[in-house]
């Protein structure tokens, strides 16, 4: 009884919090992204902004061979603003085949993880990723709720190759930037 209390008023306050308007928050805004095809893993890749503040992106494999590994390797820049420094990450690796299992462990990894699970509603549960399935990545978005709060703000470029075992199938090139507003009404278009 304690607990369902606990929640509910967890999320009142929470749905509160994201219904109060006109307060300036963080969001990630993305200005491009780029995708190209590399050998023969996907027959089709369709990579586009919906609006300034999520994307989408479809890829089939193709009708010869299914794929029973899949997984991204990704370089991000960040160019924090009114600063000299530019952050690094390489070699974040993202596996879609348990990316639907809960096994990372890791703050910034986790909400890298959960951020794109979110947006993950037709993925197969498993591999192999049969022939010609097409794997969506819908209205991926982060908000201020996924964003650690010490961020700075800054303009990003997020850099990913996609291999199904050791063939690169799939380069991805997205850029943005976490700016501070509290009007999205500038965003809406990409
Ligand atoms: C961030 O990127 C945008 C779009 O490319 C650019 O117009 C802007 O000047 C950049 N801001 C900084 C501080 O580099
Ligand atoms: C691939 O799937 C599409 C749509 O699901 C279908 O129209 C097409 O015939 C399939 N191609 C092959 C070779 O199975
Ligand atoms: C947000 O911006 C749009 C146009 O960019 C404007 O029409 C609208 O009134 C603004 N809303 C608020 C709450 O300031």
């Amino acid at each position: 009884m304690y607990r369902s209390n606990h929640i509910f008023w967890a999320l009142a306050l929470f749905g509160c919090i994201s219904i109060a308007d006109g307060e300036t928050k963080k969001h990630v805004v993305f200005n491009n992204i780029e995708c190209s095809m590399r050998n023969k893993v996907f027959s089709r890749v369709d990579c586009h902004l919906q609006t300034r503040l999520a994307l989408n992106i479809f890829a089939t494999i193709n009708d010869q061979k299914a794929v029973d590994k899949l997984m991204g390797v990704c370089d991000v820049k960040i160019d924090p603003h009114g600063q000299q420094k530019m952050i690094r990450v390489r070699n974040i690796k993202l596996d879609f085949c348990q990316l639907k299992k809960n096994t990372e462990n890791g703050y910034i990894i986790g909400i890298y993880y959960s951020v794109i699970r979110k947006a993950i509603v037709d993925f197969p549960d498993k591999c192999p990723f049969q022939k010609n399935t097409t794997l969506a990545i819908k209205r991926l978005h982060m908000g201020w709720q996924d964003v650690p709060k010490y961020m700075p703000l800054s303009n990003f470029s997020f850099f990913a190759k996609v291999y199904a075992g050791n063939e690169l199938g799939l380069v991805v090139k997205l850029t943005g930037g976490l700016y501070e507003f509290s009007n999205v009404s500038g965003y809406k278009y990409p």
